[in-house]
């Protein structure tokens, strides 16, 4: 009976691991590890924070067609989406101000990605540039995730550069015209972006700095003055992001870019239908795992509809709740053709830098490989919703 994957194989041989395997494990050891407002902003989500339960949640409401005697050997080795080759159909989504879990934020991140052949969706909002995080892992695959700023010159800028740094894709956020309501933010005053945390994109402008009438990029590393920290604060606050888009500016962000744009935070499925006819190359359905509407369906309940509406003219990704390699299965059983991870990402980071984020990674390979396997499969395109059945009274509801 081999392990898939190899993980539990090496975790066995080494007599264990310093990081946890269970889902609540993992946060509560970066819970243990990070001042409490650093974990507070990542773990939390907007009002009661009930959006962010429905997306756990919401993958027990179904179950796994579990098949015997079958071929428990390796299967396809990799997948593809948009041109983007990946070891596994699951990528890092992006998260701002990662430098709250770990000094190494997103460079840790990338070489992690790296080395686990999965693709890096960079922030706009990040601790270090996104030249360096390339820096940090050149062989990595990324895209990157643009929150449209409202200057066109910025934007531009922000495009070209992640162009020119080798970003392979543009994932258009389009669910951040208003700020949402988050409560443990409020409890604990924290506000990163006040203190110039997640500006590493824009501190390294020529464009942001003359809007924010700061003096050149100082050498790399080089501290913010408090009046600087103020400036940047500000111009970022007016600038961060447009607060109007429509399915019609898709057309400008091509006559920009010819790399793939994708659109992040699809829900509806009118709203993706609308997109995928003003030329989006993919849509990715997430509700900002529950940080912006409170009292908000569950992402996976919006799956089946977009994958409907789309019809298959593009490929249609997911993210928000994903914690284990069976909520893969069920997503991609659902019609997503990869998923991307946020907070557990953000946790492995808190815990162990780039090798914390390796085990998760890790972890979500072994658990889906195996898992495919158990449910007949070789290769995830062949998951369908055939290999679910909907579970009315969940026995399986609370994650350990
Ligand atoms: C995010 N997310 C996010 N999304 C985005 O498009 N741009 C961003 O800058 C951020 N920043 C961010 C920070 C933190 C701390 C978190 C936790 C999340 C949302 C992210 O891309 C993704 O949609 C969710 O995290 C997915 O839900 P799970 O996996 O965290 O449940």
């Amino acid at each position: 009976m081999p392990y898939a994957g190899g993980y539990q194989s090496q975790v066995f041989a080494a007599g264990g691991s310093p990081f946890p395997f269970t889902v609540q494990g993992l946060e509560d050891a970066a819970r243990e590890k990070l001042p409490a407002p650093h974990f507070d902003y990542i773990a939390g989500g907007a009002g009661r924070e009930r959006t962010v339960a429905a997306n756990v949640d919401a993958f027990a409401r179904w179950g796994l067609n579990y098949r015997i005697l079958r071929d428990g050997k390796p299967g396809v080795p990799s997948y593809t989406v948009l041109d983007t080759p990946m070891a596994m159909p699951v990528l890092l989504a992006p998260a701002g101000v990662a430098d709250l879990a770990h000094p190494e934020a997103e460079r840790a991140a990338a070489r992690a990605a790296a080395d686990t052949g999965v693709v890096q969706v960079l922030s706009s909002a990040t601790s270090t540039a996104l030249e360096d995080v390339a820096e940090a892992a050149p062989e990595g695959r990324r895209w990157f995730q643009f929150a449209w700023p409202d200057d066109e010159k910025l934007a531009r800028s922000l495009i070209d550069r992640a162009e020119n740094a080798g970003y392979s894709a543009i994932v258009l956020q389009g669910d951040c015209h208003v700020a949402g309501w988050r409560t443990r933010e409020l409890d604990s005053a924290f506000f990163p972006f006040q203190r110039a945390h997640g500006m590493g994109n824009y501190l390294s402008d020529r464009r942001f700095r003359e809007l924010a009438v700061m003096g050149p990029r100082p050498a790399r590393g080089a501290a913010l003055d408090p009046a600087e920290v103020v400036a940047a604060a500000a111009t970022w606050n007016r600038l961060y992001t447009r607060p109007a888009l429509h399915p019609g500016d898709l057309a400008l962000l091509r006559a920009w870019t010819d790399l793939p744009v994708i659109v992040k935070g699809v829900c509806r499925p009118d709203e993706a239908t609308l997109l995928a006819d003003a030329g989006a190359d993919a849509l990715i359905v997430s509700n900002h795992g529950g940080r912006q509407l409170d009292s908000g369906l569950a992402a996976l309940d919006c799956l089946p509809g977009v994958v409907a509406a789309v019809g298959g003219r593009v490929p249609v990704l997911f993210d928000s709740g994903i914690r284990t390699g069976t909520d893969v299965l069920i997503a991609l059983a659902l019609g997503a053709s990869a998923v991307m991870i946020g907070r557990p990402w953000l946790y492995g980071l808190a815990i162990g830098g780039q090798e914390g984020v390796t085990h998760v990674l890790r972890c979500l390979e072994a658990e889906f490989t195996g898992a495919l396997a158990l449910t007949g499969h070789r290769d995830p395109a062949t998951l369908s919703p055939a290999d679910l059945t909907p579970v009315t009274t969940p026995s399986n509801r609370r994650a350990r």
